[in-house]
């Protein structure tokens, strides 16, 4: 059986390591040692000034709109994971979709200022795939308007544009580090922002808005993670360079075995390089996709359609809305098998069962 997914799991005696020291010190969780050197390592990994350890991406999206208290409408792509809608809903905003550009299959720029009115308060645009958004559009825009500017950049972990993280752009960016994700301390997730006063915000949010142990600085919420996911962080983190590398061999293997398959890839943004987080392909229609996955499955290899259906028309909290790029491609992608255990033989098997669909 092939999954299209495989967490990573380093070394059994290397978690343990860490485990000796949680039982030693009996400190489980509240920003304990682990939490804090994982976030000094992704700092320094990332080349950032600042982020904080959460408890997952989609609490870090509620934080990012809880510190700025935004209300009212906050744009956003129909076209991405459930949890960046519900986020907005969650905290009591709006979500106005602005379709995609078919190419990038990231939010389609030249169309957010039609969908700006008077109360438009923010953009939370997701880097889909990990495939930056944008974002010199994206500021341009949001500096005209005074808006906030969110990235959902779940799938973005080392994503770098010339040379500078992906999360750098913005006022706050948000990673996952869920179990399925590229890089992953089973449940975490990353809240990312430039400036110092905000983080000191959001550090007193992901806290139950603490400020010493009797006193409020803010609304706060439980958002910290601990030392038992801090240590599986840590330890992936050795591994990091490894994992990539075995993606990018298998995206490069995948690339070239199925040059003639009618199906494209995503255009990665130019400036960026691939994080080699998922292979997304978009058939030419919905007919060809079902056949292909269907056969797959017969030979016992899960693909994901991902991200179908579109957020705009299925959330049973929101008015159906229908929006043509979106609905054409979550109609015609799949994710395939990636994962640093596929092999290449097992790549090699599963690009010669898509052509052989394609050409029955
Ligand atoms: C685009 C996107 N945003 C947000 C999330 C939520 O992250 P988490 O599962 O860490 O809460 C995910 C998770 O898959 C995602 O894909």
């Amino acid at each position: 059986m092939i999954p299209v997914t495989k967490p990573f799991l380093p070394p059994q005696e290397e978690y343990n390591k860490y485990l000796t020291g949680i039982w030693r010190r009996n400190w489980l969780t509240n920003m304990g040692p682990l939490a804090s050197e994982l976030e000094m390592k992704l700092k320094e990994h990332l080349k950032l000034d600042h982020l904080l350890y959460v408890t997952n991406g989609t609490v870090a999206l509620q934080m990012a709109i809880k510190a700025f208290d935004l209300k009212g409408e906050i744009i956003t792509t129909p076209f991405s994971f459930v949890a960046t809608t519900s986020s907005i809903v969650w905290e009591g905003c709006e979500p106005v979709f602005v379709d995609i550009e078919e190419e990038s299959l990231n939010i389609d720029t030249s169309k957010i200022e039609a969908a700006i009115t008077e109360n438009t308060t923010a953009i939370l645009a997701t880097h889909v795939y990990g495939n930056p958004c944008d974002v010199v559009a994206i500021e341009k825009i949001a500096r005209k308007y005074h808006l906030k500017v969110i990235y959902d950049g779940a799938h973005a972990f080392g994503v770098q544009i010339n040379g500078k993280s992906i999360f750098e752009y913005g006022d706050i960016s948000i990673c996952s580090l869920h179990a399925t994700k590229l890089y992953h301390s089973i449940e975490g997730g990353l809240i990312i922002t430039k400036d110092a006063t905000l983080l000191k915000k959001l550090a007193y949010i992901r806290n139950f808005g603490f400020n010493g142990p009797e006193a409020f600085a803010e609304l706060g919420i439980n958002g910290k993670n601990s030392e038992f996911h801090a240590a599986m962080g840590l330890a992936n983190l050795e591994y990091i360079s490894q994992i990539t590398d075995q993606r990018r061999k298998l995206t490069l293997q995948y690339d070239d075995k199925l040059k003639m398959l009618r199906a494209r890839r995503p255009l990665w943004h130019l400036n960026s390089e691939n994080n080699f987080a998922y292979y997304p392909i978009v058939f030419e229609n919905e007919t060809t996709m079902l056949k292909s996955m269907e056969y797959l499955k017969t030979h016992e290899i899960f693909t994901r359609r991902y991200f179908y259906p579109s957020l705009a028309n299925t959330l049973p909290y929101l008015e159906p809305q229908d929006f043509e790029i979106t609905d054409k491609v979550a109609q015609c992608v799949l994710c395939l098998p990636l994962y640093p255990d596929l092999s290449l033989e097992e790549v090699d098997f599963i690009c010669r069962l898509l052509l052989r669909v394609q050409n029955n």
